[in-house]
Order: C-alpha cells, then structure tokens, then sequence
C-alpha cells in the first residue's frame, strides 16, 4: 500500500504503478472539514529520510468523497480513507461522512499519532484511553478501522491493546518520529512550522521493534508496517517481525514505482524461501 500523506488523495500514482495491482491506496489523512495546513517550507530532505511538517492541509472529506475518489475508484484499487480531527468529535464527525462511502473503501485508517498539530500536546497516540475513546467514536464509518500509531512513546503496546479492545481491526505501525533540522544560513528551522515528523530510512528500525513488540503482546491483531521501507527485504523485515501487510511511503517521493518494485520484490522473495504466498512471510522471524 502506500502510507497516508505520500501519494496524495486520489489517482496521482496511477500513471507509475497500476492501482489496481497494489494492496490499496491509502489517501493523505482528511478532515471533516477543509483545513489549510501548516506554513511553507513543508518538506525537508535529511540525510536518511525527510522531515514533515504538512499540518494535515486537505479538502475535507464531503470534497474527496464527491471529486477525488471517483478517480480513484475509475482505476480499480481499493482505497483506506485516512481520517483526523482536533477532537473526538471531529473524528466521529470523518467517520460519519464515510458511512456511505463506495464499497471501495475498504478501510479507514484513524490516524491519531501526526506530529505536525499544535506542538506536541496533540498527539492522540500518547494516550492509551483517549485513543480509545477516538477509535469508539468512529464505528459509523461501518468499515474495518486500522489505528496509526505514534513511536514517540514508550506506551504503545498500551496503546495498541486499547485500541483494539475500543474496535480497532488492525493496527498502521508506525508514524514519523519527532525531530528538528536547521538552516545553516540562519539557523532557523528548515520547516515553517518549527519541528516536523521524521521519516524515511532512519526510522525503519525503530518501527521494526514496534511492529515486534505489539505483536508480541497482542499476537492475534493484524498489523500494517510502515516506517523506511525502501527495498525489498525491508518489508519482509516488517513482515516477519509480525506485519500482515506493508506501507511505503517516503521513497515514493524519489521513486513512485518503489511500490511495483517492492511489491514484485515480495512475491520473489516468498517463492525462495518455498513459501506459497507473500503472507507466509508474517512471523517468520525467530526472536
Ligand atoms: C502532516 O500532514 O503534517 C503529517 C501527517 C502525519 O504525520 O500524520
């Protein structure tokens, strides 16, 4: 799949990789309502990855729902609509407005760990109960909920039980880490808004331990790795460590067909290890 906020919300990958051939399309996160963002700059590459600081900008979901995701639909891939609010009403407002979404949307991803939302108190995924009381809001959406957590904690097996025990199906692991990067002119921050979200190589290990120690805990939760995939055997690290499924996201922005590469990569990587299928990648790794 692609992970939120590297694809856009619509169709835009379609002419690198066929849409249809991927798992899903996973769209920016949407707001029930427009939302401008942060100020420019907004990206910035790092050494081994790229720092964020989107704000989340997007048309609102009543938008997508009626321009954006006919084009989606028009290329035959699924789509998990990512949703996020400032409050719980505003995520149980997004998933409200996806009750009678096509049956393309297969998914909603609930997106409670973006770094980027006024400093660094607003990060829902640092809160076990509150993350569970946004993923109970947001069961009108009547689609299977993934939660996207945050690695900026050292709760996050709390969290994922919460979760899950609150109705979330599956868990997106993980999101950007906090970080800070400089101009060497000025030595003001590179992105407008100040700090932003890492991402990228950097961070792909950290969100191999977290894939490792929520499926130690909650072994019977699928879970959705995302975090630094940029070859092949980086998604099977994932998978292995317990992902029944992967994102990729930061090395779209360099090379879009990084999804056919990795995807192709998987099932070449299943058959030699004599496996029938690339879900049989899921576990094997001996920890
Ligand atoms: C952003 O739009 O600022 C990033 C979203 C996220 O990291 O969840």
């Amino acid at each position: 799949m692609t992970a939120a906020g590297t694809a856009g919300y619509g169709a835009e990958f379609h002419p690198y990789v066929d849409l249809s051939t991927i798992g899903a399309v996973v769209t920016k996160s949407l707001a029930p309502y427009e939302w401008p963002g942060n100020p420019a700059p907004r990206l910035h590459p790092v050494r081994a990855g790229m720092m964020n600081s989107v704000g989340l900008q997007g048309p609102g979901i009543g938008e997508w729902l009626e321009r954006t995701l006919p084009e989606i639909i028009a290329t035959g891939a699924d789509v998990v609509c990512s949703i996020w609010g400032r409050s719980i009403e505003d995520y149980r407002a997004a998933a409200e407005m996806l009750a009678d979404a096509p049956d393309s949307v297969v998914a909603v991803e609930v997106n409670l760990s973006c770094p980027n939302l006024e400093g660094r108190g607003g990060i829902f995924a640092h809160d076990p109960a509150l993350s569970a009381e946004v993923v109970a809001a947001t069961a009108a959406c009547a689609r299977p909920r993934w939660a996207k957590l945050s690695p900026n904690t050292d709760r996050i097996v709390e969290v994922a039980r919460a979760v899950t025990e609150a109705g979330a199906e599956a868990l997106t692991l993980v999101n950007t880490l906090l970080g800070l990067t400089l101009d060497p002119s000025t030595l003001r921050p590179t992105l407008g808004n100040g700090g932003g979200g890492l991402s990228g190589p950097a961070i792909h290990p950290i969100a191999v331990r977290a894939v490792a120690d929520v499926r130690a805990a909650l072994p019977d939760v699928p879970i959705v790795g995302v975090g630094g995939i940029a070859d092949t055997f980086d998604a099977v690290e994932l998978m292995a460590v317990g992902a029944s499924a992967v994102q990729i996201g930061t090395a779209l922005f360099a090379e879009p067909t990084a999804l056919a590469r990795v995807r192709d990569g998987l099932v070449v990587e299943a058959r030699r290890r004599g496996l029938s299928s690339v879900s049989g990648l899921t576990g094997l790794a001996v920890l």
